[in-house]
C-alpha cells in the first residue's frame, strides 16, 4: 500500500493547465475533463507513470489505455491509417471518438498501457481544457476514465475526488462534461467495427463510411486478447441493483426516469431523478452517470430504470445501463 497523496484541486485557468504539465512532466497523475468524462491522465510514453495510473484506479493491467493527442498530425506518430481511419478522423476529430488501430513502428507509447497489443486506441478530444493541456504538454496523454476500475465513469470534479482522492495529484475542474457518455470506439484494423458504442451515434459512422460497422462475435471477447477487453460484463457498477426497461416501480425502488410520462407507481419510489424530462437522448446521455450516481448515494436498494429510446446516443445509454445492471 503506498501513502496516499495530496490531491490538488485547481479551477481550469491558465495557471491549472501549466501544474497539469509540470505533473504529466514529472511522471504524476492529472485528472481533466474531456467532452465525453473526467480522464485520468498519465504521460503514455512514460511506462512508470502508466504503471501508477494502473495502480491508482486498481485497473488490470490486461486493459489498455487510449492515447490522447492534440490532432490528427500527432496520431500519426503512433498509428497507422487505412482509409476508413482517415474518413472517420476528418469527419469527427477533434471530437468523442476513438479508433483503434495499428501500432506505428516507431511508436513511443510504452508497453504496458497497449497491454502487450500490436493495435492502440487513439483519440482526438474537443474539449477546450483536453485539447490546451495536450497542446501545452507536447506529446501522448493515457486517460482511462477517472474513476476507480469497474466504478461509474465521472461526469464531474467532484466525483472523480469520491474516487480517486488521495490517489492522483491534480483534479483540473472544468465543470460538468458536455457529453456525459465516454467515447465511442471503431476498430479499423481490417472491417470497421464497433467495440464500444459512445457519443459519435453508429448511425453517422456508418454514414460516413457508407457500409454498416460489424460487431465483434462475442465469442471473440472471451479470447485471452479480447477485442475490447474493457468491455466487460459488469462495469459501472452501482451498489443498487438495477432494474431496466421498467414501467411500473416496485416497493423500496428509486426511479430513474425518461421522458414526459412517469412510470406507474412513480408516488412511491424512495426517490425519482429523471434523465430528460422533455425526452432528449443528449440531455440525457449529459445526465446518466450523475443521476445513477445521486440515486446510489441516496441509499437506495434498487433502482428502476425506464425504457430509453435504443436510437443515436440511445445506444451508448442502453449499453452503460445493461453493464450497470449485470449480475456481479
Ligand atoms: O471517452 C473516453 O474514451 C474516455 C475519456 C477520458 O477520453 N476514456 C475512456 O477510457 O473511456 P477507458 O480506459 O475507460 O476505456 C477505454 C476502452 C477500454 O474498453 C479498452 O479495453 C479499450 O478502450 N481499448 C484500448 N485499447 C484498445 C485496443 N488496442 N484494442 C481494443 N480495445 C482497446
Ligand atoms: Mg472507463
Amino acid at each position: 500500500m503506498t501513502a496516499p497523496l495530496a490531491t490538488r484541486v485547481l479551477n481550469a485557468d491558465a495557471a491549472a493547465i501549466a501544474a497539469a504539465v509540470r505533473c504529466l512532466t514529472a511522471g504524476g497523475l492529472v485528472a481533466f475533463p474531456t467532452e465525453t468524462v473526467y480522464g485520468l491522465g498519465a504521460d503514455a510514453t512514460d511506462g512508470e507513470a502508466v504503471a501508477r495510473l494502473y495502480q491508482a484506479k486498481s485497473r488490470p493491467t490486461f486493459n489498455p489505455l487510449i492515447a490522447h493527442v492534440v490532432d490528427l498530425a500527432a496520431a500519426r506518430t503512433l498509428a497507422r491509417f487505412n482509409a476508413d481511419a482517415e474518413k472517420l478522423a476528418d469527419k469527427f476529430w477533434p471530437g468523442p471518438l476513438t479508433l483503434v488501430l495499428p501500432k506505428a513502428q516507431d511508436c513511443p507509447v510504452a508497453e504496458l498501457a497497449t497491454a502487450g497489443l500490436d493495435s492502440i486506441a487513439v483519440r482526438v478530444p474537443c474539449h477546450k481544457v483536453a485539447q490546451q493541456i495536450l497542446k501545452a504538454f507536447g506529446g501522448p496523454v493515457v486517460a482511462p476514465s477517472a474513476n476507480r476500475s469497474g466504478h461509474l465513469s465521472p461526469t464531474t470534479a467532484a466525483h472523480v475526488l469520491a474516487d480517486l482522492r488521495g490517489r492522483v495529484d491534480l483534479v483540473v475542474d472544468g465543470g460538468a462534461t458536455p457529453v456525459g457518455v465516454e467515447s465511442t470506439i471503431v476498430a479499423c484494423l481490417d472491417e470497421p467495427a464497433l467495440l464500444r458504442p459512445g457519443g459519435v451515434p453508429r448511425d453517422a459512422i456508418e454514414r460516413t463510411l457508407d457500409r454498416p460497422l460489424v460487431s465483434p462475435r462475442p465469442a471473440a471477447a472471451s479470447h485471452d486478447a479480447p477485442l475490447a477487453p474493457g468491455m466487460l460484463a459488469s462495469h459501472y457498477a452501482p451498489r443498487a441493483k438495477l432494474r431496466l426497461d421498467a414501467n411500473e416501480v416496485e416497493s423500496g425502488e428509486s426511479l430513474l426516469a425518461f421522458g414526459p410520462v412517469l412510470a406507474a407507481g412513480t408516488e412511491r419510489a424512495v426517490g425519482v431523478l429523471n434523465l430528460s424530462p422533455r425526452g432528449d437522448l443528449i440531455e440525457a446521455a449529459a445526465n446518466l452517470f450523475a443521476h445513477l450516481r445521486a440515486l446510489d448515494d441516496a441509499g437506495a436498494k434498487a433502482i428502476a430504470v425506464m425504457l430509453v429510446p435504443h436510437e443515436g446516443i440511445g445506444e451508448a445509454i442502453n449499453d452503460r445501463l445493461k453493464r450497470a445492471a449485470a449480475p456481479r
